[in-house]
């Protein structure tokens, strides 16, 4: 099987001055994770690296450069899902780590549980020797910057969490065949205290499994939970729907049955893949046959042959 990775950036708006620095970062990332797999690394690996990259990377609404809850903390969410037996990792809630989709791993190979929440998620990443961040260190100055706007009289809510959301995520096929999916959040700007989104539910936030295939998603967490999107598109598949058709169909059901906005990227068994949204943008990179393809606008692909071992 040809090694695959897909990563998305989160949908949404991405101001013009941002943009330069997310399609960056998306193929920084895509870059990070391919590379695993071309050197033997399996897909649990890859989608884990791309994701921590992104988390790293200040420009996404994840790890260092979360959104801010109303109370302006930062509490973050992530998710990962093996596809070989269905094993799944999650955390929601999280605040003072640098990447919780390390942690979602660790609750994934190191508990009988799918998913730990806020306190109980810190006690293990103690035990597991994570090391402890302020806030602060989580929390950039444009973040802070929108959430303030966002606290002054006038400001629209609905504009905010509705117009501007964002997340990271990943899809991989290793040279085995298996699947793997990963998603990290901050969530949405201005969110109540203790308010789970998509991100770490399994069947929302992502799916993988090797029998379909893999599907990270992004966009207002509570429509995509009321549409379960990733498990939705892998029906899709499963009725024989191509990777793009299957999630194209996934995101117009969510657009008319719950009015959400939202992207997927998607792999399936066979190793064909798919980047689509139906926001304004997403910043997406995917890798695969040493070539690299990326876009952030409708319609647009860029591709890329990488001379250069990934
Ligand atoms: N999709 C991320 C969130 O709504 O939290």
């Amino acid at each position: 099987m040809r090694p695959i990775v897909v990563v998305h950036g989160g949908a949404g708006h991405i101001p013009s001055e941002r943009a330069h620095g997310s399609m960056g970062g998306v193929c920084a990332a895509v870059k990070a994770g391919y590379s695993l797999l071309t050197a033997g690394g399996s897909s649990v690996d890859a989608v884990v690296e791309a994701v921590v990259n992104m988390e790293d990377n200040p420009h996404f609404n994840a790890g260092c450069g979360s959104v801010l809850t109303a109370g302006g903390q930062v509490e973050m969410d992530a998710l990962v899902m093996d596809g070989r037996d269905l094993s799944s990792g999650a955390v929601s809630a999280v605040s003072n780590i640098t990447n919780p989709v390390k942690l979602a791993r660790l609750v994934m190979e190191k508990t009988s549980h799918v998913c730990l929440t806020a306190g109980g998620a810190a006690v293990f990443a103690r035990q597991m020797g994570i090391q402890e961040v302020s806030t602060e260190s989580l929390i950039t100055e444009y973040s802070r910057a929108r959430w303030k706007r966002n606290q002054e009289p006038g400001a629209n809510p609905v504009e905010c969490q509705m117009g501007k959301m964002g997340t990271v995520g990943a899809v991989a096929v290793d040279s085995e065949g298996n699947v793997a999916c990963a998603t990290s959040t901050g969530g949405i700007l201005n969110k109540m205290e203790g308010r789970v989104g998509d991100t770490p539910c399994i069947g929302s936030g992502g799916y993988a499994d090797n029998s379909v295939g893999a599907v990270s998603t992004t966009g207002h967490g509570e429509a995509i939970l009321k549409v379960v999107l990733a498990r939705h598109i892998l029906f899709h598949m499963e009725q024989g729907r191509s990777v793009e058709e299957a999630s194209d169909l996934g995101l117009s059901h969510m657009r008319s049955r719950v009015k959400g906005l939202g992207g997927v990227v998607t792999v399936d068994a066979k190793g064909e893949w798919s980047a689509r949204f139906s926001s304004n943008q997403m910043a997406w990179a995917a890798a695969c046959d040493q070539t690299l393809h990326w876009g952030l606008y409708k319609g647009e692909h860029f591709t890329e042959a990488i001379v250069q071992t990934l």
